[in-house]
């Protein structure tokens, strides 16, 4: 080995202990989890086909791969809260509620891969989880090992119950255990969602070196004002999260509610495509048995996905306010001979009860060029158009809706 190769072995051995190298999550994470839908319903009498249970799982692995979800993108099942026994068993390992996972959480755990679908979990770095179950605070080491032999693929590991001041140094250590494990696990962190609420600024370096992704803020509901809530902070504050967006490493605004009960359709099209555009996690939390098709439609666009999957993972930001719309713009990776790629997203909070007639230029978005660009609405079967910097766009955006679009840069 000659010196300078010796010097940079020497100078990389540091990094690659110290910072999260998984190789994980190079594009956003895309899956299906239980906790805005069914929440820490425990109770099967009342709630025989909704409550946190090993048939809830099996099924929804099912429909992830009988409906086309598994194919689109989404490869990640992931249980949340309130999956434990109220205790840990004797040799304080964590232990599945015996009457809702009979089988255990390995034998799950195989039947999700069986089905070509990758297994996740949910812990909490407290001393209990958000719903009251044990919490791993002295029990690190155990529920990393734990998790690896149950083939876990990917942890959500939450943040109640702790010293939220301190709680960096918690989620650090973790991530130690998981690496020592060796089985590739992608980390979920939801350290800033504690801080950031209570006005303290995380520090998003050390995010992007130990987690594959963070929960930046509030819990989402099933409602257009929870969304709109997530967006405002999301938007206020991109110029200081949107750096540290990139492979392997992601903002999450936390989970799509799209064919719930709370979004409209045109409100389920705004959050797919700002989620999109913000190069957010695409996880679905929705009961995949009886989501209406234009939903499903909407889950499964392809176009959107390949915007959201965008191997340069540019965090897209909300570029520009008029008449009541907000425009975000993404940068993509540009085409095989150069020409530059752009995704457009637009979300309107208007409230007249017809589709506004909306215009704006790609100059206004600091799209600027002298060639052409060809654009693309997503969502609806309008036909594309080729405009300069400087001519008008007019698209019609209905009440509380959302469009997307891609702009590709002409010869
Ligand atoms: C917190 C998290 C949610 C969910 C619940 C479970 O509120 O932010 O996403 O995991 O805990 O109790």
């Amino acid at each position: 080995m000659d010196n300078t190769i010796k010097k940079l072995v020497v100078l990389l051995v540091p990094m690659i202990v110290d910072c999260l190298d998984n190789g994980l999550a190079r594009t956003p994470p895309m899956g299906w989890m239980q906790w805005e839908r069914f929440r820490c319903l425990t109770d099967c009498e009342a709630y025989p086909d909704e409550c946190i249970s090993d048939k809830l799982f099996r099924t929804m692995a099912d429909y992830m791969v009988s409906d086309g979800y598994l194919e689109a993108g989404y490869e990640y099942i992931m249980i949340d809260d309130c999956w434990t026994s109220k205790e840990r068993d004797n040799n304080g390992r964590l232990l599945p509620d015996p009457d809702r996972f009979p089988y255990g959480i390995k034998n799950l755990s195989d039947y999700i891969h069986s089905k070509g679908l990758k297994f996740g979990i949910y812990a909490d770095y407290g001393t209990e989880t958000c719903a009251g179950y044990p919490g791993s605070i002295d029990h690190l080491k155990t529920d990393a090992d734990t998790f690896a032999e149950w083939e876990v693929d990917y942890l959500k590991f939450d943040g109640c119950n702790s010293d939220w001041i301190f709680i960096d140094k918690g989620y650090i250590e973790m991530g130690k255990y998981l690496n020592a494990t060796n089985r590739p696990i992608v980390y979920s962190c939801s350290w800033p969602a504690y801080q950031e609420p209570n006005n303290m600024e995380s520090n998003y370096s050390a995010l992007a070196e130990t987690c594959n992704l963070w929960r930046n803020w509030d819990d989402i509901d099933d409602s257009w004002k929870s969304v709109t809530g997530i967006l405002d902070w999301f938007s206020g504050n991109q110029d200081r999260i949107a750096p540290f967006s990139g492979p392997g490493h992601w903002n999450d605004p936390d989970m799509l509610i799209i064919g719930n009960y709370g979004l409209s359709y045109e409100q389920s099209k705004a959050q797919m495509a700002i989620w999109c555009i913000m190069a957010a996690p695409l996880i679905m939390s929705v009961d995949l048995r009886t989501i209406e098709p234009k939903f499903k439609n909407i889950l499964l666009n392809k176009d959107a996905i390949a915007i959201n999957q965008d191997p340069l993972g540019i965090m897209g930001r909300l570029i520009l306010k008029k008449d009541k719309m907000d425009i975000w713009t993404k940068p993509l990776k540009p085409k095989e001979d150069g020409r530059k790629l752009f995704a457009i997203a637009i979300m309107s909070h208007r409230v007249d009860g017809y589709p506004y007639r909306f215009n704006f230029t790609l100059g206004e978005l600091n799209i600027t060029d002298s060639n052409q660009f060809h654009i693309k609405n997503i969502f609806e079967s309008t036909s594309s158009v080729i405009v300069n910097d400087k001519e008008l766009i007019f698209t019609r955006i209905k009440p509380t809706g959302g469009a997307l679009f891609v702009v590709t840069q002409q010869k």
